[in-house]
Formats: structure tokens, sequence, C-alpha cells
């Protein structure tokens, strides 16, 4: 991670310096030493540019003189409407405009500590790079952004509000390495091990593998991963940050949970998928990767809250072992599939490991995850994920988090009509309801292993992967959800 630093104002003699300016703002404290000592360079670039400070309007001054490399605004928009989503953007797009200064500074004004927090925490995030894998890159040709120092007037303070989202930035690296890993690497058991080193940051890890699976009886799991030579596995991550501490045990004493979708790669299985895009895949583990970083994003900011995190693991393969079109399997609840589809497979796996944590955990709510649906990326392209709750107040309080964060999530329907879509003639459900409302009925599916709980699906088809840079995620892994989550719970299940 960028390294991140802050400290009283103070024009820097060399490096870059980044001056956040609210619209219609005048230039006091380190802007205007700055622009004295360029000899008014300064002000007269902003003035040329037509630099005003509208949000999300940035100028770039190269080389300004002072010993300066260059100095960059970055537009705040108007004073008045300024949010922390505002400043991590801002922040974002200082990462953006100078990918290898090696130096820079940032003047903040009279923003408060935490929002000058909130700066570093945008920047931070956008520098972020996967490329553990380009062997013949040079050192000096990789773009690297050194050193950030945030100045306020509170250095203190402001590093107190820096501390908790450093550990949500640690959180989102995690689900964005493990997402952007390549299939070959991160198989089942190269994703448990790495879960199992969370048990660093005091989580509490375990991990099934296909013996205690079979002898608890997840024949919907299981079904989907024989036809890998890659064995499946399950894992059981729990952060104990209300109880474990000696604390009383938050207001119910029962742990939220988040399960999540981990097939490591999604060939579609005997009902196989086309070639082409079928490397995108690999990324059919991101419901699994949101997971796993938010419960080191929890544990790493110390979150006082008792929560659970439960991931499926498997591979979805064609062979001589696959299970088949026509199967009939029996998931741990007793209830019985027939599997038309074998690519229909995330809903089989979740189905286990959603009963599983209800049996075991006796949860206060449920959030699943999942690249459930290719109809999901039709119905809403890459702004929202779709999401689906017998629960309004818990799909109340998620719909207005994502707004804040960035993580928008637009709520669907449920009905006993869209659950008729799945009956089958030989067993109590079949995997794939058709192609209208394909994300509905792949919810109802869910839905079936929900033993009357608080319960919400996040369909993020559409928003694990992200094609393009943002403000805040550069392009590739994205890791939706752990800032949602994280912030769902800081907000509404702490303390
Ligand atoms: N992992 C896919 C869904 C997916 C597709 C996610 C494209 C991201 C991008 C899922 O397992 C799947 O294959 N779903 C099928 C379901 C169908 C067989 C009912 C789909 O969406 O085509
Ligand atoms: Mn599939
Ligand atoms: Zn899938």
């Amino acid at each position: 991670m960028l390294d991140v630093a802050f400290a009283k104002p103070a024009l820097p003699k060399s490096g870059a310096v980044v001056l956040l300016i609210g619209e219609g703002e005048m230039p006091s404290g380190l802007w205007q030493q700055a622009d004295e000592a360029t000899g008014g360079a300064i002000a007269r670039a902003l003035a040329a540019a037509e630099f005003k400070g509208a949000k999300g309007k940035t100028c770039t001054i190269l080389a300004p003189g002072a010993g300066l490399s260059r100095v960059l605004a970055v537009g705040l928009g108007k004073p008045a409407e300024l949010k922390p989503l505002g400043l991590n953007e801002a922040g974002g797009a200082i990462a953006a405009a100078m990918p290898r200064e090696a130096a820079v500074a940032i003047a903040t004004g009279t923003l408060q500590p935490a929002l000058a927090a909130e700066v570093a925490f945008g920047a931070v995030l956008r520098a972020y790079r996967f490329d553990k894998y380009r062997t013949k890159e040079k050192a000096e040709d990789k773009p690297k952004l050194g050193k950030i120092t945030v100045l306020t007037a509170e250095p203190p303070r402001a590093k107190a509000a820096w501390e908790p989202l450093e550990g949500v930035a640690n959180g989102i690296f995690l689900t964005r390495d493990l997402v952007s890993e390549p299939p070959n690497v991160l198989n089942p058991a190269e994703m448990a091990d790495r879960c199992k080193k969370l048990s660093e940051l005091g989580l509490k890890v375990e991990i099934l593998g296909p013996r205690e699976m079979t002898r608890l009886g997840f024949g919907a799991l299981l079904g989907v991963a024989q036809g890998s030579v890659n064995e499946p596995r399950m894992v059981v991550m729990q952060w104990n940050g209300a109880s474990g501490s000696g604390r009383k045990r938050g207001s119910s004493g029962k742990p939220v949970a988040f399960i999540g979708k981990g097939v490591t790669f999604d060939t579609g299985g005997i009902s196989i998928k086309p070639a082409g895009g079928m490397e995108d895949m690999k990324w059919d583990m991101a419901g699994a990767g949101t997971v796993v970083g938010l419960m080191a994003a929890l544990a790493g900011r110390k979150a006082k809250v008792d929560a659970v995190g439960l991931v499926g693991l498997v591979e979805n393969m064609p062979s001589g072992s696959a299970q088949r079109p026509g199967d009939v399997v029996k998931t741990y609840s007793g209830q019985t599939v027939e599997v038309i589809n074998t690519d229909a497979e995330g809903r089989l796996v979740l189905a286990d490991v959603l009963w599983y944590c209800q049996q075991k955990f006796d949860p206060r709510f449920m959030v699943d995850l999942a690249t459930l649906t290719g109809a999901m990326i039709v119905a809403l392209g890459h702004e929202y994920a779709g999401m689906f709750s017998n629960d309004d107040a818990l799909a109340q309080k998620l719909s207005a988090v994502g707004s804040d964060v960035n993580e928008k999530v637009w709520r669907f329907p449920l009905h006993d009509e869209y659950d008729k879509l799945i009956r089958s003639n030989i067993a109590d459900m079949k995997n794939i309801g058709g192609r209208p409302a394909g994300s509905i009925s792949a919810a109802q599916f869910i839905q079936r292993f929900v033993n009357n709980k608080p319960w919400v699906h996040l369909d993020i088809a559409g928003m694990a992967w992200s094609g393009k840079d943002t403000a805040c995620v550069p392009k590739g892994a994205t890791a939706f959800g752990v800032r949602l989550l994280d912030r769902l719970v800081a907000q509404h299940f702490e303390g």
C-alpha cells in the first residue's frame, strides 16, 4: 500500500503539491504560500485554465518553480455540498493524475481532520495495481506513487481517523488480489489457505474439506465440485469483536453473517460455456473474495461486532466425473434439486453454505454475495448490484449506505409466482427457471434455503470486475461490497 503520513501545513522544498480547492474559494494558507513562492505561477495557470474549483475538475501545473515538480489543483465543488465520498474521489483523482511522483503533499486547508483522512483513503484505493505477474516491467517503469503526506491543522486527529480506513483498505486490497489471481493459481485449496492467514488478524478460521462436507451431507456443493480434480473447501471465519474482548455481546447476542459464492473457475460444467470471454470466469469467486476482504476489514479496524463469514469454494469443470444435466442432488437442508443446467452452479453452492450458516450460528441476519447471473448484467449493467431481500428494513439500510459509499444496490422483487418457475417434475425444485426473470428465479432458489431469517442476496455479476477506471477503483477487480458491508456494520450493527 501507498505510504500515508499526516503533518502540519508547510510548503515542501521539492516534490508535488496538491491544492484542494472549493468552488468560489479565495487563495489562503498553503495555496497562497505556494503561489507567492512561485512568483504567481499558480494564479496565472489557474486563470488560464479557467479553473474555478468545480467538482471533479483538475489542473496540473508542471515545474512551477520553488523546486516543486508540479502543483495539482483539485476542485471540490461547493463547500456546503461536500461529503466524505467527494473527498475519496478527490483523493482518487490525485492518484490518477500522478502515478509516479515520489512525494506528494496534499494541502487540505480548513477541512476537518476526518475528511482529510478520506482524501488519503481515496488516493490509496485508486493507486492499487495487481502486477505480480509482470516480470519484464522494470521497476522504474512501474506506475508507483511514492508517499503522500496529508497536510492538516490537526495531524493526530487525522491519523486517528485514518487508522480504521487503513484497515478497510487492506481488506479491499485482499479482495482485489484474490479476484485478480489467475484460476490455475487460485483454486479452492489455495484460496482456503489464504483465508487461513487471516488468523494473524485475530480471526478464527476453520476449513472444511470434501470429507467433512460429505459427512454433513452437502450434496449440492459437492455435486458442483465432483467434476474437478481440485477439491472443494468451505471456510468459516469468525470475528468476535463485540463478545471476544470481554465486552458484553451485541444486543441480540447473535452474529451478523456474510456468505460468498466462491467458484474459482466456472466453465459451466457439462452445460459448457462458449469460449469467448470464458477467462472472465476466474472472477466467479468474487462473492467469496468480498466476504474474505470484509472479514479482514472488520478485524483490521477492530469492529465492535460479532461477525461470521462463510465461503463455498469449488471449481466447476466438465469431466468424466462431472455432474450431468438431469442429476438429482440432496442438499444439506434435506431438500432435493434437479440439476437441469450445470452452469447454474452458484446457487447450488450457496444453498448448502447458507443452510450451514443458519444451523451453526443462528445469525441475526445474512447477506450473501454472488456473481450469480448474466441476466443481472442485462438488467443493470455495471452501475448497480441487484438486491433481493425478505426484510424491508435491512434492504433500506443497504440502499442508503450504498449511495453513501458509491456501491449502489437496486432492489428487485421476490414473489410466490416467480417461485413457481423453479418447480421440478421429479425433485423439490430445479436449478434454473428459464430465460424470463433469470436473476429473480435464481434469488427464489436461494430463498428456499433461508429459514425465517432476515436475508439479503446481492447479485454482483456486473460489479465484481470493471472494464474502466473510475474515481477510486482502477479497472479490474473492484472489491465491490467490502465498503458497503463494512459501512452497514459500522452504521447499524456495532457497539
Ligand atoms: N457465473 C455465472 C454468471 C455470470 C455470467 C457472472 C457472466 C458474470 C458474468 C453463473 O454461474 C452462470 O453461469 N449463470 C447462468 C445461469 C443460467 C444457466 C440459468 C447464466 O447467467 O447464464
Ligand atoms: Mn455458471
Ligand atoms: Zn458461476
